[in-house]
């Protein structure tokens, strides 16, 4: 899938082809924060590329130093930097996953709701994804799993936090989950991407829950949780063979990650906790006013999510002759509110809107209002 075929791109675009015509669109449809990286972040990065020693090339595996701290940055002390894969972003990571772990004819799970992503990395290296639905809380159980698994099945994605819903599947939960894929020798796939954005339960990495970590990988990146989209850095965590073999393929392709990048990461992932603690309870605000907003919306029912930086509130109540998907209720609150929301249908499901929280709580505070007006008042 290029960008262009991406249907939540397709959205902010035509969210931006509106704005060109001078609307006030708010948009609440990008999965990335609307804030600047960190000062200290951008500061580590104009250092590294006043370094001549960054000038060079570096090591196919990423920084040392990087390594190390991603390693050492809520994991258990037998993942050592040898685990760790620097990549160009959790995409990439999913990628290389894929590709060491899969081939052409296997099978691979992915939750549905489904991002996009998932779907179009299990793609990207041939091999077919499999959709399991989760249940009525958003969450995987190893029922559904086993009623998807067949001979060719090698792989279960899942994202903890989830996006769309931000879900979270908890410790034991994800446990159980860890060891239905080592009794069928399966990889489970945790991306924890938006991992670090959980606002009712501290961190916590599947490497940690798991007994048996021989069948985890683990990838993750610095895009959300850091405001760094567009710096493209990320990770795998996995047992040596399979970090050995995406090494090979990023030396193969890339040669490594843009060095002066990896520096930038470093210093994301140094940032005091207080800071840390701060963005958190940022989101948790924005969360709690987009939410209880959208509760106030007669036939509109938006579960909390546990983490990540989108609401996925159930509208199916709302739907109508006029409006009978969720598709043609997105495209009515982009003409008539200007707010810019994903429809379900973009994760193969029905009835729900995406909303991101992650905007300026003003901006996010004007955009409920005008969602609330226009979904009170009814189809236009
Ligand atoms: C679940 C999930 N995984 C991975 C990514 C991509 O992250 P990155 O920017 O690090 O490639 C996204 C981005 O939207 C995502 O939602």
């Amino acid at each position: 899938m290029t960008e262009s075929d991406n249907p939540i791109f397709q959205i902010a675009d035509r969210a931006a082809a509106l704005r060109a015509t001078g609307v006030d669109v708010i948009t609440l449809a990008a999965g990335e924060p609307d804030l600047p990286t960190a000062t200290h972040i951008v500061d580590a990065a104009v250092d590294a590329a006043r370094d001549p020693r960054n000038h060079r090339y570096g090591p196919a595996g990423g920084l040392p130093a990087l390594r190390s701290r991603i390693a050492d940055d809520g994991h258990p002390d037998h993942i050592t930097a040898d685990n760790v894969q620097v990549t160009v972003g959790t995409k990439h990571a999913l990628h290389l996953a894929l590709n060491a772990l899969t081939s052409p004819r296997d099978d691979v799970l992915v939750l549905r709701p489904s991002w996009p992503g998932h779907l179009g990395a299990v793609d990207s290296v041939g091999a077919t994804a499999v959709q399991v639905d989760v249940d009525q809380d958003g969450l995987a159980s190893t029922t559904a799993l086993e009623a998807a698994r067949t001979p060719r099945t090698r792989a279960v994605v899942i994202a903890n936090p989830s996006n769309p819903s931000g879900v979270l599947h908890e410790r034991g939960l994800l446990a159980d989950l860890a060891a239905w894929c080592v009794d069928h020798d399966i990889w489970l796939i945790s991306d924890e991407v938006y991992g670090g954005l959980t606002f009712d339960t501290h961190r916590f990495s599947a490497s940690n829950v798991v007994t048996d970590p021989s069948r985890l990988i683990v990838v993750d990146g610095v895009s959300k949780v850091h405001a760094m989209t567009g710096w493209r850095v990320g990770w795998l965590i996995g047992p040596t063979h399979v970090v050995a073999n995406a090494r090979r393929q990023v030396s193969a392709t890339i040669t490594h990650v843009s060095t002066i990048p990896q520096h930038a990461a470093l210093a994301a992932l140094s940032t005091p906790t207080a800071v840390h603690a701060t963005t958190i309870e940022g989101y948790r605000t924005a969360r709690d006013l987009l939410v209880g907003r959208l509760n106030t919306i007669p036939g509109v029912e938006c579960p909390t999510p546990a983490g990540g930086m989108f609401a996925f509130p159930d509208i199916r109540e709302l739907l109508d002759d006029r409006h009978p998907s969720s598709a043609s209720l997105a495209s009515r609150l982009l003409e008539d509110a200007h707010v810019a929301v994903v429809p379900s249908e973009v994760f193969n499901a029905e009835g729900r809107l995406r909303i991101s929280f992650a905007v300026a709580h003003e901006r996010l505070s004007h955009a409920a209002e005008r969602l609330v007006r226009a979904l009170t008042e009814g189809p236009t």
